[in-house]
């Protein structure tokens, strides 16, 4: 663990590998549209926090705050133990930011980029030249070490930008991926999805957005569903999963009429289907007492199945809006 450099005399209040942040607000726009209404968030040592939202939510707003490249309206935020605001250089230089704002050169190799970074960090040409082969093993980089950045695929590029983030030493004790894997084929995004538990193993905060439920599942240790610039949900994947009551019964109704009296109680809707999905807790005496309560004729189910709540379902849950009509 990393926690230890509080006493050098600096003036962190809160270990390397955190992120906390209170009430953090951001409105863009005249009228003023509200992106950010009021954001906690506590990521802690040796965690991948996922920041999860659909489009337009705020994720890349709330990382460029807590990034320090946009101020917020209001609220504060420290970082590796800085506050964003008045120490923007410290949290800066502890920090490793990848995403929409890498600066990969792409008319260069992937040896000679990391090699000039490292350069620019004040590294001996020698230091440089062990840093960025310490990290092309690291990242798994080597073969395409010599080839133009602008032939790598998408997982590569992606490694190469974590790498970047990383050339500068001592390791940062705080990540921020903005959609890291977005684009990818399946085994790239492994790839770097062992990439950054990696990283978290070693000791860091890993903030992450995305649009993959999958994804936060699979590799985030906490999740925050971010919805209209509010948190709407916090936890583990596995303690989300149970505000969804752990099962769901899909029921799919013989008409509309049906569809629109039940679609107020249901956790996951599809008109064109007919189909609700209504939270149970999955025992063959809950679904029969649902069955009897939203269908008490025995006229408005034509089939049902029942099976595990998946992320998807929390998010649904959260998120959706109950369509209006059929
Ligand atoms: N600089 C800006 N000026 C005006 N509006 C902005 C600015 N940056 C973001 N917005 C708006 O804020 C909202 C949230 O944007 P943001 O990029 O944070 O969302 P996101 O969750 O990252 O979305 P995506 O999944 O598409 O990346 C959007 O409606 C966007 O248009
Ligand atoms: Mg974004």
């Amino acid at each position: 663990m990393s926690g230890t450099d509080r006493d050098t005399g600096s003036d962190r209040t809160a270990p390397p590998g955190s992120i906390e942040a209170h009430g953090l607000t951001k409105s863009y726009g005249k009228p003023a549209v509200r992106v950010l209404d009021g954001i906690d968030l506590h990521v802690g040592p040796a965690t991948v926090f996922a920041l999860l939202g659909p489009n337009g939510a705020g994720k890349t707003t709330a990382v460029r705050i807590l990034a320090t490249l946009t101020e917020p309206d209001s609220g504060a935020a420290r970082v590796a133990g800085y506050d964003i605001a008045t120490e923007r250089g410290k949290v800066r230089r502890a920090i490793s930011l990848t995403g929409q704002f890498a600066a990969v050169d792409e008319t260069q190799t992937g040896e000679e980029n990391l090699r000039m970074m490292a350069r620019l960090t004040g590294l001996t040409r020698a230091a440089a030249r062990r840093r960025a082969d310490e990290l092309l093993v690291r990242f798994g980089l080597t073969d395409a070490a010599r080839r133009l950045v602008r032939t790598y695929s998408g997982g590569m590029r992606r490694r190469l930008d974590l790498a970047a983030g990383l050339v500068g030493s001592p390791e940062p004790g705080v990540f921020f991926l903005d959609e890291p894997t977005t684009g990818l084929d399946p085994r790239s995004r492994q790839e770097l999805w062992q990439v950054v538990r990696e990283l978290a193993d070693r000791g860091a905060a890993v903030l992450l957005t995305t649009q993959y439920l999958e994804e936060a599942d699979r590799l985030a240790d906490r999740i925050a569903v971010l919805d209209k610039g509010r948190i709407a949900a916090e936890g583990t994947p596995a303690t989300l999963k149970s505000r969804v009551s752990g099962h769901r019964l899909d029921v799919v109704l013989t008409d509309g009429a049906a569809y629109l009296r039940l679609a107020t109680r249901a956790v996951h809707h599809s008109p064109e289907t007919l189909t609700l999905g209504l939270p149970t807790d999955g025992t063959a005496a809950h679904v029969r007492a649902l069955l009897d309560e939203i269908d008490p004729t025995r006229t408005d189910v034509a089939r049902f199945t029942v099976h595990s709540a998946s992320l998807d379902d929390v998010f649904l849950a959260l998120t959706a809006e109950v369509p209006a009509h059929v």
